[in-house]
């Protein structure tokens, strides 16, 4: 398996970090988050798709993000937040096409 180092800038609760990780070092980018940010209330499913508390919206990246999209349109839908850059954090696969992701967590 390829181990690409990824550099990925993030926004949250007005503070950026700059996090380092390796392809496929986690399930998805949400468990990425998660290890790294500790923000109350974050991906509360666990990754199925379904809470919707794991939206960011995604500021900058220069490939396609591979996703899993179990569920992602209907619960971005139910949350009304139908916007292309709004995504579900744990559908998006920690890959290369995500390498200088910028992403805001609103
Ligand atoms: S963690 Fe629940 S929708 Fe992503």
């Amino acid at each position: 398996m390829d181990h690409t180092e990824l550099t990925i800038r993030i926004t949250a609760e007005g503070q950026e970090s700059t996090v380092l990780t390796k392809s496929h070092e986690y399930r998805s980018l949400m468990h990425l988050i998660t290890d790294k940010l500790f923000l109350d209330g974050f991906g509360e499913c666990g990754g199925m798709g379904k809470c919707g508390t794991c939206i960011v919206e995604i500021t900058s990246c220069t490939g396609l993000p591979t996703a899993l999209e179990r569920n992602e349109c209907t619960t971005l839908e139910r949350a009304g937040k139908t916007r292309d850059n709004l995504r579900l954090s744990c559908q998006i696969l920690i890959d290369e096409s995500i390498n200088e992701l910028i992403i805001n967590i609103p």
